[in-house]
Formats: structure tokens, C-alpha cells, sequence
């Protein structure tokens, strides 16, 4: 069966699993509007965010696990940054995806993280394809997705209808084998 090894670590950061007592941690960024604006939810209050970590949770203990959203803490302070995940969406396709206190922006923490993960998914979960599909206008998770490797392959108009509006995205995708060129990852 297909899993994570965890925790993760990149050079900064370590990606764990969630446990019941990061509920303020969890709060604390995704109830903050600046967080969200580019997220298909929120921002959260604290009876949604209680719900969102109940269905976390109960996404751990399913068997095949396919859904790893795991939360980011900084190795230095020890504390709940944000979150990332990575989603089994097909047998061999991994959805990418990562979220950071504003705080936390700007120092280079969500491309360790996107990096880290990608390597996860094509190593650990034996991904043939990992995705990411990002708002037109995210600028800096366009440009997280483009230093980590991923190409730009299509763009959804009215991809997804939320927060009363219709949102356009782009689709960034690799595969396995620019993924393995780009690592020197020997394959026989
Ligand atoms: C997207 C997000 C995770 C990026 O995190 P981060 O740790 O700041 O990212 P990094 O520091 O690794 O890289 C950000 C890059 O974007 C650039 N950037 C930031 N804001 C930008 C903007 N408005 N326009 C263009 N580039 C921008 C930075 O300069 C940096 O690029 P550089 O290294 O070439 O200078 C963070 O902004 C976030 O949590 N946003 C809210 C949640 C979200 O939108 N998640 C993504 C959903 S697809």
C-alpha cells in the first residue's frame, strides 16, 4: 500500500500530521482573509475550522489513504505555520497544494515545502504525474509552482464556482520523467 513516511523534513521546516491540538493553530491562518483570498474556502471561523479538522482527521485513518494534508511547523520555533497536502486523485496522479501564515510569506518556506512534497509524491506514493491547479491571479503560488519545475499546461475558464464568483485557474503539471531528469534520478 502507498504511503508517507512522517514527519518530513526539508532544511527548515517539518510536515506532520495534524493532531486534535493544532484546532487554534489551524484557526489562526485560515481565518485570516489575506490567507484565503486565492482558496476556494474561507475565511474560516472556529466552527468550520473544528468541522475542517474532524474531516482531516478522519482522512488519516482511511485505508487506502489518499488524502495527506499535513501541517507545516517551523523547526526553529516549533510552531504551526500552515498546512500542505498532497491528494491521490487518480491511481497515479498526486494533487499538490499548500497554504502559509502571512507571517510566514516571503522567505522562501512554501517552495522547500512544494519541493519536499513533489519528491514525496513520485518517491513514496510512486505518482507518474503531480498537479497543481492555482487561481489566474495568484502570483506567488504561480511563481512557487514555477521554481520548483512544474509547466504550465492549461488554463480553466470557470473552473470552479465558490465564493460567489466563477474562478479561472491554471493547470501546472510534471511528470515523472522531466521530474527524474531534473533530479539526476537513475531509472533502469
Ligand atoms: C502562495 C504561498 C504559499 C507562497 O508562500 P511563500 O513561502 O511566500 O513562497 P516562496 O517564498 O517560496 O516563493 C514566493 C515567490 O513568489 C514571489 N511573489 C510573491 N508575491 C508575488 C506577487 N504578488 N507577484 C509576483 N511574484 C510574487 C516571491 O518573490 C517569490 O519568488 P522569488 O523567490 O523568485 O523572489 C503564500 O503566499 C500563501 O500561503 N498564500 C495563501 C494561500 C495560497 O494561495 N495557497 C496556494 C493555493 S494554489
Amino acid at each position: 500500500m502507498r504511503n508517507l513516511q512522517l514527519p518530513i523534513h526539508t532544511p527548515r521546516l517539518q510536515l506532520r500530521e495534524f493532531t486534535r491540538e493544532d484546532l487554534d493553530g489551524i484557526f489562526g491562518y485560515s481565518s485570516d482573509p489575506k490567507v484565503t483570498r486565492y482558496l476556494f474556502f474561507g475565511p474560516r471561523d472556529r466552527d468550520s475550522t473544528a468541522e475542517y479538522l474532524d474531516d482531516l482527521l478522519a482522512s488519516q485513518r482511511q485505508r487506502p489513504r489518499t488524502r495527506f494534508e499535513l501541517a507545516i511547523t517551523e523547526i526553529s520555533s516549533g510552531v504551526l505555520i500552515g498546512a500542505c497536502d498532497l491528494s491521490l486523485i487518480e491511481t497515479r496522479v498526486c494533487d499538490l497544494g499548500y497554504m502559509l501564515g502571512h507571517r510566514y510569506w516571503d522567505r522562501g518556506y512554501a517552495t522547500e515545502v512544494a519541493l519536499t512534497l513533489t519528491d514525496a509524491a513520485f518517491q513514496q506514493l510512486r505518482a507518474e504525474r503531480v498537479i497543481s491547479t492555482v487561481d489566474v491571479n495568484n502570483r506567488a503560488s504561480i511563481r512557487v509552482l514555477e521554481k520548483i519545475g512544474m509547466r504550465w499546461e492549461a488554463v480553466y475558464r470557470k473552473h470552479r464556482r465558490a465564493k460567489n464568483r466563477w474562478w479561472d485557474c491554471h493547470l501546472y503539471t510534471l511528470p515523472r520523467t522531466v521530474w527524474e531528469s531534473a533530479r539526476g534520478v537513475q531509472t533502469c
